[in-house]
């Protein structure tokens, strides 16, 4: 796991796109795995700036969604395929009909996220998913609880992460779905690179779980200690309750010029 103290959000969004622009300037057809919440925002703004200017192009990649909630309507803002739609695929040049994300409106719910496992399976697997992390240790939706070994499947949100997320519904909880479906922890774990993003205060102490803490359920991110390619992004706050900050701030710094993130 490489930890990577940004000076602020601006920095760590640059340098996701870095890596991003690295993998499809040398795999046009690679696959990108996307995330929603704020923390990819300024990632997907970065790669819309390098795709019109030419430094890259997404035109034969695939992309595949981390997680969608169940219920919302095809057309509500939030539902989470429309929420890629604007901030991601609307600002790159990627083929819409190849990004893909479980169907949370699916008669069959089950079936829906097997055949989403198939899918990304039939794709050749995640060349690089880009994450965030909820304030619970959450990764996509996988809540406290989750098996490590969990594959794409339905779950129930904790309290905490509707909270959460009523910003994006009015701050009115009770619109906020009570279940999503999402990729399970082996799925993820499944992705070739592992691009974490968290800032701000609020995701300090997930971040300490994440890095430092035990490998437990309680704290899903912290598998990722297990995965062989990590890349975790953080700005000073996010990382202001690391033991090891200084460390990782050397080692960033002393890093060969050659040594791509
Ligand atoms: C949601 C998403 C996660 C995301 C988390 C954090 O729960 N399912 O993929 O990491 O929010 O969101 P934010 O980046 O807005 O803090």
């Amino acid at each position: 796991m490489e930890v990577v103290i940004c000076q602020d959000v601006e920095q760590a969004a640059e340098r996701a796109a870095d890596a991003i622009t690295a993998l499809f300037v040398a795999h046009p057809d690679a696959v990108l795995g996307v995330a929603t919440g704020s923390s990819p925002l300024g990632i997907y703004a970065a790669l819309g700036r390098r795709v019109a200017d030419g430094q890259v192009s997404l035109a034969l990649a695939s992309a595949y969604m981390l997680d969608e909630y169940v219920g919302l309507a095809a057309d509500h803002p939030e539902r989470y395929r429309n929420v890629i739609e604007r901030e991601f695929v609307a600002r790159v040049d990627i083929d819409p009909s190849r990004v893909h994300g479980p169907d949370g409106l699916a008669d069959d719910l089950p079936a829906a996220c097997a055949a989403y496992e198939q899918s990304i399976a039939a794709d050749g697997g995640i060349d690089l998913q880009i994450l965030g992390i909820g304030t619970d240790g959450h990764i996509a939706f996988n809540e406290p609880g989750s098996s490590l070994a969990s594959r794409t499947r339905i779950k129930t949100l904790t309290c905490q992460t509707r909270a959460d997320n009523a910003r994006f519904f009015g701050g009115n909880l009770d619109q906020v779905p009570t279940h999503c479906l999402t990729q399970g922890i082996g799925t993820i774990m499944d992705a070739r690179h592992l691009l974490l993003v968290a800032t701000g205060r609020a995701k300090a102490e997930a971040v300490h779980h994440l890095v430092e803490g035990p490998i437990s359920a309680m704290w899903p991110a912290t598998i990722l200690q297990m995965h062989p390619y990590v890349t975790v992004l953080l700005d000073d706050a996010a990382a202001s309750r690391l033991q090891l900050s200084s460390y990782f701030k050397e080692t960033y710094d002393a890093k060969p010029a050659w040594q791509d993130l």
